[in-house]
């Protein structure tokens, strides 16, 4: 059965472990890198989960990190969904389905009036999941990919009563 843990500063090596595998799994579905992130590095996963405003959920499977997704309240104070993940051994279960709602209900009782994200063009598994959650094209462009030509498909849901 798959569980979901939100994670605190002290659960930074699970933490860690998650985004190395989601970034080795999935390197064309993330703005960043494998690259980007040292694989020990203490102090850089800790001051991640300790940001203000910082939210995040592992998934696991048996002990393991199969999963994870992160919310963030960025600096024009927008509450953003990030970092979403799903492992080969764990996709189809729901589990984003999940994930999505932990980071929702995170951005509620944070007093958040919407949440956004950024996807890669073309990424169709998260756009279809997103837009299943009810997140729509922001109309706006998104943030420049690496490379510098493609932008972001920048999605909104908003959240009222009922919505969580
Ligand atoms: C996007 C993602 C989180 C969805 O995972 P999930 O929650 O397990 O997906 P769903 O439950 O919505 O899966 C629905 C169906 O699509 C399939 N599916 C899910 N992800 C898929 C993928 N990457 N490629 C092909 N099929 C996929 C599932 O197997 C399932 O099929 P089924 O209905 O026949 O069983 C996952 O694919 C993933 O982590 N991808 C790589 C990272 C990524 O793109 N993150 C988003 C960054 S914005």
């Amino acid at each position: 059965m798959v569980l979901l843990r939100e994670v605190t500063t002290a659960d930074w090596p699970l933490w860690r472990d998650a985004r190395l595998a989601a970034l080795a799994d999935s390197p064309e579905a993330f703005k960043a890198s494998l690259a980007d992130w040292p694989h020990g590095g203490e102090e850089r996963w800790r001051a991640r989960l300790a940001a203000p405003g910082s939210y995040g959920v592992v998934a696991l499977l048996d002990g393991r990190a199969v999963g994870m997704a992160a919310g963030l309240v960025v600096a024009d104070g927008a509450h953003e969904l990030r970092s979403v993940w799903v492992g080969p051994r764990a996709r189809g279960r729901g589990v984003g389905d999940r994930l999505i709602a932990a980071v929702e209900a995170w951005a509620v009782r944070s007093g958040a009036g919407s949440l956004r994200l950024g996807v890669i063009p073309g990424n169709t598994p998260a756009i279809a999941l997103y837009s299943r959650h009810g997140f729509t094209p922001a109309g706006r462009p998104g943030g420049l990919l690496p490379g510098g030509r493609t932008r972001e498909l920048l999605m909104v849901k908003a959240l009222g009563a009922g919505t969580a």
